[in-house]
C-alpha cells in the first residue's frame, strides 16, 4: 500500500538507479518548499553528487540568501553554492517597467547564470553533470499540458524549460506525482523544519514584480524592508499559517504626508494578504483593524521613502494575487 514512508524509500532507490554510481546532478534551490524538498531527497539519495545552486537575483526577500545557506547548507547538509548575481539582474532590469518583460529578463538571466555555474562545477570533480533536478509538482505537469502558448497563459510562470534546451541534461523530477500538501508531508518526514515546510509561495521574479514600475536597488530595498516588517507582524500575531500568501508592494506613486512638523512627499506601500486553496481564486484576508494600524505605523516610521500604507481589498478574480 502507498504511504509517504514507502514513497521516500522507493523514490530514493529510483533516483539511485537512474543516476547510477558516478554521475552528478545539478538543481536550483529558491528557499521555497518544492525545491527544498526535492533537494533534500536528492541529498538522501546521492549525497554530495547533488549540487544545489541558489542564485541571488537581487530581488529576493530580506536576508534570503543567508537564510538558505543556513537552512539548506548547514541545517540540511545539502551541497550548496550561493551565487550573488544581483548586479547582473538589476543591470538587465534597468529602465524596464512592463511586468511580462521583467519576467522574461529574470527568467533568461537566471538560465544564463545557472548554465555558467554548471560549467564551473564540472571540472572540479571529473565526473560529468548529467541530470537536472526540477521540483515539478503534479499540478505543474497538468498546467503545462493544458496551457499552451501565450494567448492562454495569463502570466508566464516557470521559465526553467530553457535550461534543458541549451544544456544537454536529463531531467529528474521526484515530486512530479505529488500535490502540494503531499510535498509538505514529505518535507516533514525528511526532517525539514516546520517554518520552511509551511512557507508562503514566493514568485520566481520576486520583488521585481512587487516594485511597480522600474526596479532599482533603492526601490527593492524599500519594498523588501516593508515586506519584512509586515511578515514579522503577521508571524507575531499568530496569523502566518492562516494566510495563504502575504506581501508588500511598492507603488510608483508619491503622496503627501506629515512627520513631526515636516511635510513629506514619499511613496506608497500596498499590503496584500489572501486566503485560497488553489491560487486560481482568492479572497483578501480580514485583518483586525488594530493589526493594520500597527503595521502601517511601523512601516511609515521605520522605512525611509514611504509616506502612506494601504491595504488591498480586491479578490481574485477580478484582481490577480500579485500586482504585476
Ligand atoms: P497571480 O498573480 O497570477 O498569482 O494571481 C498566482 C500565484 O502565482 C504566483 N506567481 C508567480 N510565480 N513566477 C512564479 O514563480 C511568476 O512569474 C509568478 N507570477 C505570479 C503568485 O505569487 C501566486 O502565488
Amino acid at each position: 500500500n502507498w504511504t509517504m514512508e514507502n514513497f521516500i524509500d522507493t523514490e530514493i532507490n529510483r533516483i539511485r538507479t537512474i543516476v547510477g554510481p558516478t554521475a552528478e546532478v545539478i538543481g536550483a534551490v529558491s528557499g521555497g518548499v518544492d525545491s527544498t524538498v526535492a533537494a533534500k531527497l536528492m541529498k538522501e539519495a546521492i549525497g554530495n553528487r547533488f549540487h544545489a545552486i541558489m542564485v541571488d537575483n537581487g530581488v529576493l526577500r530580506m536576508n534570503e540568501a543567508e537564510n538558505v545557506k543556513k537552512n539548506l547548507g548547514e541545517g540540511l547538509g545539502i551541497n550548496l553554492t550561493v551565487i550573488d548575481a544581483s548586479e547582473e539582474f538589476l543591470t538587465k532590469l534597468k529602465g524596464v517597467t512592463d511586468p511580462e518583460k521583467k519576467r522574461k529578463i529574470i527568467g533568461n538571466t537566471f538560465i544564463h547564470v545557472f548554465e555558467r555555474e554548471a560549467e564551473r562545477i564540472k571540472p572540479k570533480d571529473g565526473d560529468e553533470i548529467e541530470f537536472l533536478l526540477q521540483g515539478t509538482l503534479y499540478p505543474d505537469v497538468i498546467e503545462s499540458i493544458s496551457f499552451k502558448g501565450p494567448s492562454q497563459t495569463i502570466k508566464t510562470h516557470h521559465n526553467v524549460g530553457g535550461l534543458l534546451d541549451n544544456m544537454k541534461l536529463k531531467l529528474i523530477e521526484p515530486l512530479r506525482e505529488l500535490f502540494k500538501d503531499e510535498v509538505r508531508h514529505l518535507g516533514e518526514l525528511l526532517g525539514i523544519p516546520h517554518d520552511l515546510v509551511w512557507r508562503h509561495p514566493f514568485p520566481g521574479p520576486g520583488i521585481a514584480i512587487r516594485v511597480l514600475g522600474e526596479v532599482t536597488k533603492e526601490q527593492v530595498a524599500i519594498a523588501r524592508k516593508a515586506d519584512y516588517i509586515y511578515i514579522e507582524e503577521i508571524v507575531n500575531a499568530g496569523l502566518y499559517d492562516k494566510i495563504s500568501q502575504a506581501f508588500a508592494c511598492l507603488l510608483p506613486v508619491k503622496s503627501v504626508g506629515v512627520m513631526g512638523d515636516q511635510r513629506t512627499y514619499e511613496q506608497v506601500i500596498a499590503l496584500r494578504a489572501i486566503e485560497t486553496t488553489d491560487f486560481m481564486t482568492a479572497d483578501w484576508f480580514p485583518f483586525e483593524h488594530g493589526f493594520l494600524k500597527k503595521v502601517a505605523s511601523r512601516i511609515v516610521n521605520e522605512v525611509d521613502g514611504v509616506a502612506r500604507v494601504t491595504y488591498d481589498i480586491t479578490s481574485k478574480p477580478p484582481a490577480t494575487v500579485e500586482w504585476e
